[in-house]
């Protein structure tokens, strides 16, 4: 459990999936915009299989699945995918939370607990975080942490029915030695202003 405060991230447990179940039925309207889709058929809604093929990725080392977990409360999901080791070693981080705890800065203070982890105990080396140029208000969560602007993948997901431009942003270990939460709840992230391309 990596933990700060009220706020609280646990690998997920295939018990949990009445529980996200109904967090993202209940709020098609908040995730639909920025949810990932198959291209090639129908969403699957099936929670437990889905949580079973993230517990996989774990088990081969892929992947890290944890639940968000505000006053003891699920709340929402944070997956560490496609990790990397050896030269490379990096990883992607994918977020949604309720509406309801929305705006209480939960997600960046869990992505800060889930970067450290990965830095510290994992070892990894470079986090990347792909994002919707729509997406203002997760553009805010990376800002809020520093993450640097690299580019943009055209075409990268499937997303709510069609392929997607994501924004990529990324830090690496060496740009936020004295630790990602630390320096979020310090107030000492560097102010970062992004210029997208027109
Ligand atoms: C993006 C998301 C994860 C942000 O989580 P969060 O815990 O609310 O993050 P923060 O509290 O730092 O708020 C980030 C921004 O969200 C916006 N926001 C705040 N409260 C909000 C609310 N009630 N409703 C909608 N947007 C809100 C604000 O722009 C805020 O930035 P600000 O603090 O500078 O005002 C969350 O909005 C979400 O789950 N959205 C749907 C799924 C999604 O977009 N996932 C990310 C895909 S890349």
């Amino acid at each position: 459990m990596l933990t700060q405060g009220d706020i609280s991230l646990r690998i997920i447990r295939t018990k949990d999936a009445k529980t996200i179940e109904a967090l993202v039925l209940g709020n098609r309207e908040w995730l639909r915009p920025w949810e990932a889709t198959n291209p090639y058929g129908p969403v699957s809604f099936d929670f437990k299989s889905q949580i079973r093929s993230l517990l996989r990725q774990l088990e081969r080392s892929e992947g890290m699945p944890f639940v968000i977990l505000y006053q003891g409360e699920i709340v929402g999901q944070l997956n560490v995918a496609n990790i990397l080791h050896g030269s490379v070693s990096s990883c992607v981080i994918g977020y949604w939370i309720s509406p309801e705890v929305a705006g209480k800065g939960i997600t960046p203070t869990t992505v800060a607990l889930a970067m450290d982890y990965m830095f510290n105990a994992v070892g990894i080396h470079r986090v990347e975080i792909d994002i919707r140029p729509e997406n203002g208000a997760s553009i805010r969560v990376v800002q809020k942490l520093g993450l640097r602007y690299e580019g943009l993948k055209k075409n990268y997901i499937h997303i709510n029915g069609d392929w997607r431009d994501h924004y990529v942003f990324a830090l690496t270990f060496e740009e936020a030695k004295d630790g990602v939460l630390n320096r979020w709840m310090q107030k000492k992230v560097p102010k970062i202003v992004y210029h997208f391309p027109k």
